[in-house]
C-alpha cells in the first residue's frame, strides 16, 4: 500500500477542495492518504511518504503562498530528491505561471514531478473536479 501525503494551503477553500478530490482518487487506488494543512505538516510527512502532493493557490504575483507554504517548501528541498511529487493549486486571472515556476523549482531539487502539476481556475467543478480525482488516481498507480 502506497503512502501518500497531501500537504496544502488554502485561503478560501478552492485548493482545499482540490486536495480532497485528489485524496479521493488516490484512496480509490488503495493508497493510505494523509491530508495535512501545511501549518500542521512535519518533515516526517514528507520523508515517510512514497508520494508527496503539495498544493498552493497562485498568490502575491504568481508565487506560492508566502507565510506558510513558502518556508515549508524551502525546508523540504533536501528531502524530495527522486521522490514522486505532484503539485496542484487554484488560480484566477493568471495563466499558470506560478505553477510552471514551482514545477521547475521542485525539479531543480531532484523531484520527479508528475505531469507538470494540476491547476484549476477557482473552485473545481464538473470536468475540473474529475481532473483532480483523476490526477490523484494516476499519481498513486
Ligand atoms: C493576495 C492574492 C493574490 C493573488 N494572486 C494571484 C495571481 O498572481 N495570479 C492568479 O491567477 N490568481 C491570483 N489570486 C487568486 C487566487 O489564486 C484564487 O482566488 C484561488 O482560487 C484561491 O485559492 P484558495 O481558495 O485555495 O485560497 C490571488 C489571490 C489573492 C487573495
Amino acid at each position: 500500500m502506497k503512502k501518500v501525503s497531501i500537504i496544502y494551503w488554502s485561503g478560501t477553500g478552492n485548493t482545499e477542495e482540490m486536495a480532497n478530490l485528489i485524496a479521493k482518487g488516490a484512496q480509490e487506488n488503495g493508497s493510505e492518504v494523509k491530508l495535512i494543512p501545511v501549518g500542521n505538516a512535519k518533515i516526517e510527512d514528507v520523508v515517510n511518504s512514497d508520494i508527496l502532493l503539495l498544493g498552493s493557490p497562485s498568490m502575491g504575483s504568481e508565487i506560492i503562498e508566502e507565510n506558510e507554504m513558502e518556508p515549508f517548501v524551502e525546508s523540504i528541498k533536501d528531502s524530495v530528491k527522486d521522490k514522486t511529487v505532484g503539485l496542484f493549486g487554484s488560480y484566477d486571472w493568471g495563466d499558470g505561471e506560478w505553477m510552471r515556476n514551482w514545477v521547475e523549482r521542485m525539479g531543480s531539487h531532484g523531484a520527479n514531478i508528475f505531469e507538470e502539476g494540476c491547476i484549476v481556475n477557482l473552485f473545481p467543478e464538473g470536468e475540473e473536479a474529475n481532473k483532480c480525482v483523476d490526477y490523484g488516481r494516476r499519481i498513486a498507480e
